[in-house]
């Protein structure tokens, strides 16, 4: 059983690393229907005509002119029908919202896989598309790096940026007046490092704080939350905390939380409304 929750709602090592790569395993072709199911497309689809409009800041932000969440009932069933990973349906989800060409953040790079993963969904021939990553640790970056020599070519690894940088400080980095399509987070530990340097409540607030500055209307913050380790438990009371307090006219938050499986990640979504 699982529950869809609707909420109404520093360290600076200051150093930049650029990635080389060598090999090119891009797949720009998106799966849209990843989970088969006999189940009639009814929701959402209502929303199709007014995605158009623009409200506010970002006037030159492309807003996606069909629905950005069709397709995910397919996704939502795969995850209650047990068939994926919080980290897949968060891809699964960011791959309905980001175009190609887009600006994304990977706000904690750990070993490349997110980064990667933003990586295909922006590039194209166009070369316009940037992944800005951030790790406080330079092992994290180093097997990022790692992962990005063996899996991009040359041209696609100059669209991404590692950052040895606490993701607080994530908007000093970037472009002038660049707006931002997807900000990700996969919070606690580097998997397979030192389970003791985790992300912390108030940098995560601080950095949720300056994600919000920087998205585009029509544009995504995704959490995976851990809860499992000493701290996670806080760390997601902030974050709901964060969500509760996003005006209901500008932002649409949920959070997707297993029931009976205490320590399972948990998925939270914060998506700046492009329409109203
Ligand atoms: C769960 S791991 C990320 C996994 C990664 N996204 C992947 O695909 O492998 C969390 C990462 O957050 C990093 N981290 C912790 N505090 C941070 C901060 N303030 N700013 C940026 N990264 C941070 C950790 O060093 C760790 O590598």
């Amino acid at each position: 059983m699982q529950s869809l929750k609707c909420l109404s709602g520093v360290t600076n090592l200051g150093q930049k690393l650029l990635i080389s790569s060598t090999r090119n395993i891009l797949n720009t072709s998106r799966p849209r229907n990843v989970f088969s199911c006999r189940f009639k497309r009814t929701v959402l689809q209502a929303s199709a005509a007014s995605t158009s409009r623009t409200t506010d800041a970002f006037p030159s932000a492309s807003i996606p002119q069909d629905p950005p969440f069709s397709g995910l009932e397919d996704v939502l069933l795969s995850y209650i029908f047990g068939n994926k990973k919080a980290t897949e349906v968060a891809h699964l989800v960011w791959e309905r919202v980001v175009r190609k060409g887009d600006t994304v953040i990977d706000a904690t790079c750990g070993n490349g896989y997110d980064t990667l993963a933003m990586l295909k969904m922006v590039a194209d021939e166009s070369g316009q598309g940037r992944v800005y990553g951030f790790d406080i640790q330079k092992e994290a970056l180093g097997s990022a790096a790692s992962l990005l020599e063996e899996s991009v070519n040359p041209t696609e690894k100059e669209l991404v940026k590692l950052f040895l940088r606490c993701h607080s400080t994530m908007a000093e980095v970037l472009p002038e007046d660049t707006s931002v399509r997807l900000v990700a987070f996969n919070l606690g530990y580097l998997p397979g490092g030192n389970k003791t340097i985790i992300t912390e409540s108030q940098t995560t607030a601080e950095a949720l704080n300056a994600a919000i500055g920087i998205l585009m209307p029509g544009g995504l913050i995704s959490l995976v939350v851990y809860v499992g380790h000493p701290g996670g438990r806080e760390e997601l009371v902030t974050v709901e905390e964060f969500c509760s307090k996003l005006p209901v006219e500008k932002w649409s938050c949920c959070k997707i939380q297993m029931l009976n499986r205490q320590l399972a990640p948990i998925l939270v979504f914060l998506f700046r409304k492009c329409w109203n």
